[in-house]
């Protein structure tokens, strides 16, 4: 298709059609109105409508087929309607949230994750997901640290890398792969107090050093479309901000995808204070590199007016259509409007066997044991009893899952007995509704486990929470079983980093966050031992939200508080310490892992050489498991204050008992640099310290120097 040509045989109204998206019920009324809000009185008339680019969700094959044929029949233009939609962690085969499968530290699973979801989706005629959501996070009051893949640079990129990859698969054009659009540019997730939408503001060293690698990371594996955020940075939102649109994006970083607005973000920067009305809105949109805008109507409404009067040049609507076309042409949609469409592909793959054993792997795989006491895993023939509010819970999906099915999840209780436990009493109520009879029912029980945590719309979009505590005062779940000294295991639900400071007291506690379509299978293979858990945390868990932010790769400040040293004038707080309640990549296993000293092949580096670091791990336990070993990097002295500890590898493997693996690893100079406020790289010589370990608290560490280039 030559774009260029088509573009000149396009009026000026078709032209700015292809910028707005918006739902499916604007072209067929009775559709059911799966997106919500602003968007459903926006006044928009049939003419602008046929004109629209691209739909915002849609149900399912039929409906797909439905809006595209009646729109192609009132278009005169004849350019297929492009689909987009949030498949975040599944479409109906729901995977874990991003915050637990990162906790996997296993690449792989997100590539798997996405390549199911995109087999999926595509059925329903879906041709673009609005993921991977790659917004690095540090403070679990927020609610979308869910959707989220942790605190952590390096991790980010690599999990991203993987789920560009897994939607977009090796040809665009065929059937079975969705582009990718990665989200939300930039910086959403240091919103500040936690609170969805507000303020973020950093230096721009800061912006490229810790939270621009994953936006990156996507658009160097090919996603073809970024999503602008709903925040401002350097004061100017997100949404209209040039430096980000133009200066980072297309000149430093050479993307020539599509990118859209968030959901009504152009039209919302009246609220921000940059624009008086959405004709400026309209103006500061496309002159900063917005293409498509999202559920509201600046462009549609002023944008030629604009161009008419020669406030915006003709040229900049031209190169938006153009990426809009080419991202319409490269997924093959004029020679098939269709494509992809189709209820028997629908009803072939759509949460199918094979996807559903795909997700129940990943969620193996994603899930914490944050304590254990020696009562995981469950000895056999023990007589259990399920309490909590969670008790009973199939809401496993969490939130992103629009078209999971949690009515067709599985109970925790269904399946423990499937695996052959004795589940002798199950109950959601309090506490405190107990009768005397239950009681008693309770203490003939050998162990309790407490089904805690959070609900699925007590993390997500704006759901944001003040305190990050069980809410509804479930500790006293574990406080009861203590009263009637019952053994307690905790299995938790929930979407952010919880403060778990008060049911340490459980005899374990493991972290089963939302785990998607197969959960509960997953969480009664986990506690059984029928598999070993394996994941590790990507989020800190503060003792209290009163130390949030709280993340182990943060600067040292002129004043640390040292452990165990009494200073007085140093940063702490009069009431609590400064440590976490549990760091950055903790987590155990049922086996036991014994650390060899880590070994270097060299402690003086020069540019262009590689330094090699191994550590062997011995299981010295009965019980295979995996092992995640990670590698962190510290810059003892740079022209900037860096951070304590940086990642920069890990490696998962399987270890059999009694059996030893080495661990190799590999660091070049680029991997000692940082970024300057441009988000240039820049490698300065000196001392680091190198550091192995099986979380971010404990490594064992030696110093390296790189030294001065040698400019040949
Ligand atoms: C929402 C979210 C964004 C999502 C979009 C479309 O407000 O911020 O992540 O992709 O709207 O649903």
């Amino acid at each position: 298709m030559n774009i260029n040509n088509l573009i000149k045989t396009l009026t000026i109204e078709e032209k700015i059609g292809q910028l707005l998206q918006i739902a499916p019920f604007f072209f067929i009324q009775e559709l059911e109105k799966e997106v919500s809000g602003n968007i459903t009185d926006l006044g928009l008339t049939a003419s602008k409508i046929f004109k629209a680019g691209s739909v915002l969700g849609i149900g399912n094959a039929t409906e797909m087929i439905q809006v595209q044929k009646r729109y192609l029949e009132k278009s005169r233009h004849k350019i297929p309607l492009i689909f987009m939609a949030d498949i975040i962690h599944g479409y109906q085969t729901i995977f874990p949230i991003p915050l637990a499968l990162s906790t996997s530290w296993n690449p792989s699973l997100f590539h798997t994750m996405a390549k199911v979801s995109a087999l999926e989706a595509s059925t329903a005629g879906i041709h673009v997901t609005f993921a991977p959501m790659v917004d690095i996070t540090r403070d679990p009051r927020w609610g979308r640290v869910v959707e989220g893949l942790g605190e952590d640079p390096y991790l980010n990129r690599i999990m991203t890398a993987q789920m560009v990859k897994g939607f977009q698969g090796d040809d665009l054009k065929k059937v079975g792969h969705l582009a990718s659009c990665v989200k939300h540019f930039a910086a959403y997730g240091a919103v500040e107090a936690g609170r969805d939408y507000n303020t973020v503001d950093m230096s721009r060293t800061r912006l490229f050093n810790e939270y621009m690698q994953g936006y990156h990371a996507a658009i160097q594996a090919g996603a073809r479309m970024i999503m602008t955020s709903f925040n401002v940075v350097d004061g100017v939102p997100a949404t209209v901000n040039k430096h980000l649109l133009r200066t980072v994006l297309r000149e430093t970083w050479k993307f020539d995808g599509v990118t859209i607005s968030d959901y009504d973000s152009l039209h919302q920067i009246i609220e921000h204070g940059v624009a008086e009305n959405d004709s400026e809105a309209a103006i500061l949109g496309i002159k900063a590199g917005l293409d498509i805008e999202m559920a509201s109507i600046c462009y549609v409404n002023y944008l030629k007016t604009h161009i008419e009067s020669g406030k915006v040049d003709m040229a900049l609507l031209d190169e938006a259509v153009y990426r809009v076309l080419k991202l319409k042409d490269d997924l093959g949609l004029f020679e098939d409007p269709y494509k992809g469409a189709s209820t028997l592909r629908e009803q072939a793959l759509v949460r199918c066997e094979d996807h559903l054993q795909k997700a129940k792997e990943a969620a193996l795989e994603s899930a914490v044991l944050l304590t254990n006491d020696g009562i995981l895993p469950l000895s056999k023939n023990k007589k259990i009893g399920i309490i909590g509010p969670y008790a009973k819970t199939k809401q496993t999906n969490g939130p992103w899952s629009w078209h999971g099915r949690n009515d067709l999840n599985q109970t925790l209780e269904d399946s423990l007995k499937h695996l052959g436990v004795d589940i002798l009493y199950v109950s959601d109520q309090k506490v405190e509704s107990y009768t005397d009879e239950e009681i008693n029912v309770l203490k003939q029980m050998d162990l309790l486990i407490l089904a805690l945590g959070e609900n699925e719309r007590e993390s997500g979009e704006a759901h944001n929470r003040s305190d990050i505590k069980l809410p509804r005062h479930q500790e006293e779940y574990v406080s009861f079983a203590k009263r009637i000294m019952k053994p307690s295991i905790v299995v938790l639900y929930h979407g952010r980093p919880l403060d778990l400071t008060n049911i340490l007291s459980a005899n374990a506690i493991l972290d089963a966050y939302f785990l998607g379509s197969m959960a509960n299978q997953a969480i009664a293979e986990l506690l059984t031992g029928i598999h070993n858990p394996s994941g590790k945390l990507t989020m800190t868990y503060p003792k209290s939200i009163g130390q949030v932010p709280l993340y182990y790769n943060h600067l040292n400040t002129g004043r640390p508080k040292v452990k165990g040293i009494d200073n007085e004038f140093t940063g702490y707080y009069l009431d609590i310490d400064n440590e976490p309640l549990f760091p950055f990549g903790h987590g155990l296993s049922y086996a036991s892992f014994f650390y060899g000293q880590m070994r270097l092949d060299r402690h003086d580096l020069h540019f262009h050489e590689t330094l090699k670091i191994e550590v062997d791990v011995t299981n010295t336990s009965e019980i295979d498991g995996h092992e995640i070993v990670q590698l962190y990097m510290r810059d003892l002295a740079a022209s900037i204050s860096r951070p304590v500890k940086e990642l920069k590898g890990f490696q998962k493997h399987w270890i059999k008992s009694k059996e030893t693996i080495t661990y190799s690893f590999q660091l070049t100079p680029d991997d000692l640099g940082f970024s300057d406020e441009q988000g240039h790289l820049i490698i300065e010589p000196g001392r680091f310290q190198i550091m192995v370990g099986k979380d971010s608290e404990h490594v064992q560490s030696e110093i390296i120097r790189l030294h001065e280039e040698v400019k040949s």
